[in-house]
């Protein structure tokens, strides 16, 4: 999709979610937000080790109309909820007291006010092109959206990374999720036609890196194998512990601070249970830092083996993967890309697949042939392009 095509796109969709809101809720909301997914092309598992990532913002967004209120409600909507409206009073927000969907954006305007910001209510109605359960950090944008609006409705003006940090905060301490800072940092901050390298101990210093995949005649597939990833299970927060006191028994704060030279000796030192976990994330961190090099060099097509060695990693030293993530994987290295990785935090989800342009269709095929012959559900596929962080989409940004 061009820039025209997506500026009518936004248009259109802003001035729908503008017209239910009207209706359910009376009146025309403040203003319109839009907030993306996100895919990580590499640097899985290492935010909440203080390492490295750089994931992209997806072109499909959770879009917001919003109005603040003066009584302290709370009302929530969601084009893609049970029909009803959630009424709430931000002064009653507490952990464990909303849950499901709601729980991410209630939990924005609580970690809001916890943090000490002067917010009150609003009229929520959200609509979502964001697959959920595909690994493509759909709660995030939810998030994000009510981050990037509470910003502007209650006039706090804080930089991105604060917004991130404070939508982290709600899916933390909220909704109960122990993610790290990646999916939030990408939400808010990328740009289009970038990615977005990403220090997790330092997210204020992020940069972007030129993506130009259509420049180069490179495509990027998302496949969303369908298997429905879950980070609440428990699974993801026991890798988070492992890896935290791997660090405590190395004698460091996080494990980005060990030197890939010291590796092979904490390797020696730790438990087996923690030592492919340490390996995947020193690994992984050079493998990020390699990556920017060669997209900061312009050659996007070396990523190709960078993303099938991490997903190795992932499969291989974390244990994240499944076999339908790595079917996907195998079906599209056969079928002739260049590299292809499970993104997110895995168990499920979606997974990469960079190709040449004029390939997308062999390699679609190819996969949702595995798929079926292996008797999975088949996959979902998309080809996407780096798109921008959250937004006002309406009214047009200085024309209020
Ligand atoms: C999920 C989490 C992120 C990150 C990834 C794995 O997406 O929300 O913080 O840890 O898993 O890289």
């Amino acid at each position: 999709m061009n820039h025209t095509d997506q500026q009518g796109d936004d248009d259109s969709r802003a001035d729908r979610v503008a017209g239910t809101f009207g209706r359910l809720f009376g009146g025309p909301p403040d203003g319109v937000w839009a907030a993306p997914g996100r895919v990580n092309l590499i640097g899985e598992h290492t935010d909440y080790n203080d390492g490295f990532a750089l994931p992209m913002a997806l072109p499909q967004t959770t879009l917001l109309a919003a109005r603040a209120r003066t009584d302290g409600r709370l009302r929530l909507h969601s084009a893609q909820g049970d029909g009803r409206v959630t009424d709430l009073t931000v002064a009653a927000l507490a952990p464990g007291a909303v849950t499901s969907w709601v729980s991410y954006p209630a939990g924005v305007v609580w970690a809001l006010a916890e943090a000490g910001h002067p917010v009150g209510g609003a009229d929520l109605h959200f609509d979502s092109t964001v697959p959920t359960g595909a690994g493509l950090s759909s709660s995030a944008a939810l998030e994000c959206a009510v981050a990037v609006a509470y910003d502007e409705l209650y006039g706090l003006g804080l930089p991105g990374p604060e917004l991130a940090r404070i939508a982290q905060l709600a899916e933390n301490a909220f909704a109960g999720v122990p993610c790290g800072i990646m999916d939030q940092m990408a939400s808010v901050c990328c740009t289009a036609g970038a990615a977005l390298q990403l220090d997790a101990r330092t997210p204020e210093h992020h940069r972007q890196v030129p993506f130009d995949l259509r420049g180069q005649g490179l495509r990027l597939l998302v496949i969303d194998t369908r298997v429905s990833h879950d980070l609440g299970d428990g699974a993801y927060a026991a890798l988070r512990a492992g890896c935290e006191r791997a660090a405590a028994l190395l004698g460091l704060p996080a494990l980005r601070d060990l030197p890939a030279g010291d590796l092979p000796g904490a390797l020696q030192a730790l438990p087996a249970e923690l030592a492919p976990l340490v390996r995947h994330v020193v690994t992984e961190n050079a493998r990020v830092t390699e990556a920017v090099s060669r997209l900061r060099e312009g050659d996007v097509a070396a990523l190709g083996p960078i993303l099938t060695t991490g997903h190795a990693s992932l499969r291989d030293d974390y244990r994240v993967s499944c076999p339908e993530t790595d079917l996907a994987v195998t079906a599209a290295l056969g079928a002739g890309a260049l590299g292809a990785r499970m993104t997110g935090g895995g168990f499920g989800g979606s997974v990469i697949a960079l190709v040449e342009a004029g390939r997308e269709s062999q390699v679609g095929e190819s996969v949702t042939a595995a798929f079926g012959a292996a008797g999975h559900r088949l996959p979902r596929i998309l080809s996407v392009t780096p798109a921008e962080g959250a937004r006002r989409l309406a009214p047009a940004p200085g024309t209020r």
